[in-house]
């Protein structure tokens, strides 16, 4: 039997709308769920049911007014939902990656860097997260031309394959990802899903976002439903 990697409980998450007169948006009602090692939980729902608030509460983007964000990290059960900034960071180096819609970079930064920076922040050697960058660049398919070179004039795809690269290289036991297929044409769509199934073979927790049949079908095993799975309000 797999181990659970991560298990939400009982998550509610409201956004207060200061400029509205203080309106009480109700995003996230009761969510509780749990995934495994090695396998794709897909949240599924229409746009607006709050998926990607869901993964950005998650990784603590954003703080959710109640329950519990459990997640496996260093051999013990850490609640990122009350955990310390410290704690926070640690689970962040070492087992959450998180592969957000769009690419946020310091300016000047070559790609290569960008993509070798996780390795470099769990004191992987220079020379060997270069590499390894190196690698997952090519299986990604982003143009040798453009590793030198600070993502923020490359096109939305290439900027979403850096992303890619980024959250996948330093193998983290548990990765979100939102929508990693979205815009991508079919071959760097196959090449994404391929390195994505790749993680998951080797034992990483996934929950994601797909909006693409594919991708779906190609990765997810188990899907959880934002509007079935809450009571009312969740669609507003
Ligand atoms: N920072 C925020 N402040 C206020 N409201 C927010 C904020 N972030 C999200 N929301 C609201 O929360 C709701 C859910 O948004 P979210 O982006 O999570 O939806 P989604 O399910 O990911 O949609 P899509 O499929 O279109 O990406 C929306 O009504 C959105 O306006
Ligand atoms: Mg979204």
């Amino acid at each position: 039997m797999a181990l659970p990697m991560m298990a939400v409980e009982g998550l509610h998450k409201n956004f207060t709308l200061h400029r509205r007169e203080r309106l009480n948006l109700s995003v996230l009602t009761d969510v509780s769920l749990s995934v495994y090692a090695g396998e794709c939980l897909a949240l599924s729902g229409p746009s607006g049911t709050g998926k990607s608030t869901l993964l950005r509460c998650l990784y603590s983007n954003y703080i959710a007014q109640q329950g519990r964000i459990l997640l496996r990290h260093s051999g013990e059960w850490v609640d990122m939902a009350q955990a310390k900034p410290r704690k926070i960071l640690a689970v962040r180096r070492y087992t959450l990656g998180y592969i957000s819609q769009f690419l946020r970079v310091a300016p000047r930064v070559s790609t290569l860097d960008l993509v070798a920076e996780p390795l470099r922040a769990q004191g992987v050697a220079p020379n060997v997260a270069r590499s390894r960058a190196e690698r997952m660049l090519q299986r990604l398919r982003l143009p040798e031309p453009l590793w030198s070179l600070p993502p923020d004039t490359f096109s939305g795809g290439e900027q979403q394959r850096v992303n890619i690269a980024r959250g996948l290289i330093a193998g983290f036991p548990v990765l979100l990802v939102d929508e990693p297929t979205a815009s991508l044409d079919a071959d760097n769509r196959a090449a994404v899903l391929d390195c994505v199934s790749e993680a998951k073979r080797a034992g990483t927790a996934i929950l994601g976002i797909f909006h693409d049949d594919d991708a779906r079908q190609a990765l997810c095993d188990r899907t959880y439903d934002m509007v079935a799975a809450q009571p009312a309000s969740c669609a507003g």
